[in-house]
Order: structure tokens, then sequence, then C-alpha cells
């Protein structure tokens, strides 16, 4: 372990932990952009600098590694000072349009310039309508949008460490400098497999759902946890929420809730989920009465079908009974069908809708 004095804080760290990880354990609020705890570091955007007492320069934080006895400022003039500066330049050439993007209230951008006082830019800057970079893309789930991009590379870095598809790559330089596909083609004619991580990951507006676009804003939805239904990997996702309908689905990090996937989804659980606002959907049980259906609660339904097996297998045994089970409900929901047919039926008629 060794000892550094963060903010007049002394604390210790394993060595090897970087200033970053350090300031946050002394409960610094360090701002960054380019930095993601599941991606390779890029130390590129320098949002995160602290003062470091006999340095001459304010050093990044996210790839500096803590050292002995440093003496550590996180919020200094200086500090405020430089993430000022860093702000204006990447206003230089970020389109001012937060009342329509669909990142509002989500956006570290506009959350470090609110923390920071932030409002316009001294440098001009070239925005992005110009010839080198094409705006639109055909693909119907993924906006790219060049005026907002902050050329973080975090959507790269996704695509590659994530994903492992390499579908896209600074391309240029300079203020030519975007995020491109291998000859700037459009996404659909490269490996890119739509998983949306690039969304997941990308701190500003410039990378957004098409599907959930004009919907409702994150917080204009209400956020709830639960399985995505698609496979039975059991990945764990977050429905958006508004006037009781589904209108998108977002990513949750927290290794603790979501242990199996970590954020990461595939185009399936990340886009499609329109189907669940459909009005051809089932909403309630039906029971057939003299050729017809009609809805029933969930209790009769229940009821119904518990009569009925107890009836069949009264009559001809516990193996005139089979269980049914789906590839769409969770690996404890097999669990318990299976439970149910061998344990309470009596039964090893089980079988599954995934054994093609
Ligand atoms: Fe450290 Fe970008 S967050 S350099």
């Amino acid at each position: 372990m060794i000892s550094l004095t963060i903010d007049g804080r002394e604390i210790q760290v394993p060595r090897g932990t970087t200033l970053l990880t350090a300031c946050r354990q002394a409960g610094a609020d360090i701002p960054t952009l380019c930095y993601d705890p599941d991606l390779r570091l890029a130390g590129s955007c320098r949002m995160c600098v602290v003062e470091v007492k006999g340095r001459r320069n304010l050093v990044a934080g996210c790839v500096t590694p803590a050292e002995n006895n440093m003496v550590v400022e996180t919020e200094s003039p200086d500090v405020v000072e430089s993430r000022k500066i860093i702000l204006e330049l990447l206003l230089a050439r970020h389109k001012l349009t937060c009342h329509t993007c669909e990142s509002d209230g989500s956006c570290k951008l506009q959350d470090y310039c609110y923390r920071y006082g932030v409002t316009d830019s001294r440098f001009t800057g070239e925005f992005h309508d110009g010839p080198h970079f094409s705006k639109e893309d055909a693909n119907p789930f993924i906006k790219r949008d060049y005026d907002k991009c902050i050329m973080c590379t975090r959507c790269v870095r996704a695509c590659e460490e994530i994903t492992g598809a390499q579908a896209i790559n600074v391309m240029n330089r300079g203020h030519h400098a975007k995020i491109a596909t291998i000859f700037d083609g459009n996404l659909e004619d490269s490996p890119c497999v739509f998983c949306g991580q690039c969304i997941m990951v990308c701190p500003v507006g410039a990378l957004t759902s098409k599907v959930a676009a004009g919907k409702g804003k994150s917080y204009q939805t209400e956020k709830v946890l639960t399985t995505c239904t698609y496979c039975g990997t059991g990945c764990t996702l977050e429905l958006n929420v508004k006037d009781d309908k589904v209108v998108g689905v977002t990513s949750v990090r927290d290794e603790n809730w979501s242990p199996v996937n970590r954020g990461a989804l595939c185009v399936k659980g990340r886009f499609g989920w329109d189907f669940i606002n459909s009005s051809d959907r089932l909403t309630t049980p039906l029971i057939r009465e003299n050729g017809e259906l009609r809805p029933a609660s969930w209790d009769e339904a229940l009821d119904f079908t518990a009569a009925k097996i107890k009836e069949i297998k009264g009559e001809h045994g516990p193996d005139s009974l089979a269980m049914f089970s789906s590839a769409r409900v969770t690996n404890e929901e097999n669990y318990l069908a299976q439970k149910l047919m061998r344990a309470a039926i009596g039964t090893n008629n089980v079988d599954h809708c995934a054994r093609l």
C-alpha cells in the first residue's frame, strides 16, 4: 500500500492504483469524458486533470499512477481553469442543441459545462456539415451526429474490446478527424452487428438509438430492471417506460445488478422491443369454451389448468403429460418448469423450444 494526500485528506491505496481511482476513493468528484472503466485507457480528453505538488504540469488522473507521498489537489484554480478551457474547446465543434437532443439530461458535456459555468466558446471551431462528414446512415438502429461527437473514442474501443466487431475507427486528423467505418461507408456495409454498445458508452448525444428517438428523454422515463427475453443468456437490461409504454431499452452496467452481461446487449435486446406495445399481443389468459376463446383472469386460468392436469394424471397417469418450455423465459423459470413436471407431476417429459 502507498499513502498520499488528496485535497488535504490522507488515504492509502494499493500500489498501481491510478490517481483517478485514488481521488475518487478520497471522495473527490473528478470529471471524465474519455475514461470508461470497462475500456482500455485513452488519456485523450484531459478532463480528469489534477494538480500534483512539485509537478510542473497538471496530470491526467486516469492514466497517472498514484505514488507514495503525493500531494494532490483536485479543484485548484489551475485545474478548474484547465477544465473550463477543455470544455470551451469541445464546444467549439459541438452544436448546442440540448433542447432537442436525445441525451439531454444524460450528457456528460452538458453536466460539466453546467458545473463549471461554461456557456459558450471563445474559440471558433468547424462544424461538420461539410463534405467530409456524411450525416445520414441508412441503418435502422444507430444515429451518429458528427456535430456532437467529442472524439473521446469510447465507441471505437467498445466496438473492438466489448463486441469484437472493429467496425469503426478514427479517420483523418485535425478538424477533419471523425469516427468512420472502413472507406467511410455505411454501418450496414461494415462488420457492425448493431449491438449498440457504442450508444451505451457515448458520453454525449453523438450516438443515439433511432428506435427510441423522440419517445422520451432519460429523465422523463422510469427505468424498470428486467431480464431480456430473447435467449437463455439472461442479460440484464432496463426498460424505459413512459405513460405505461416501453419507449426504449438501456444498459445496466453495474456488475452487481448485471452480472451476466455488464451492460452489453445484442441488437435484439437493445433495439427489438417494439413488439411489447403491439396491439396484437395477448395481455390476458384465454379459455376456450364451446370452440370460442374468452378472456379469463390469471386465477381462473391457473385453477382451470391445475384441475385439468390433475384430471388427466388421475385418468391416464403422469406420463400422459408433458411440459414444453421456452427459450424466452429465464433459466430460473425453465428450472421451475422441469421441477414442476419431475417433482410435482412425476414425469420426465420435459422439452424446450430451443432444441430445434
Ligand atoms: Fe482522463 Fe479523458 S478522462 S484523459
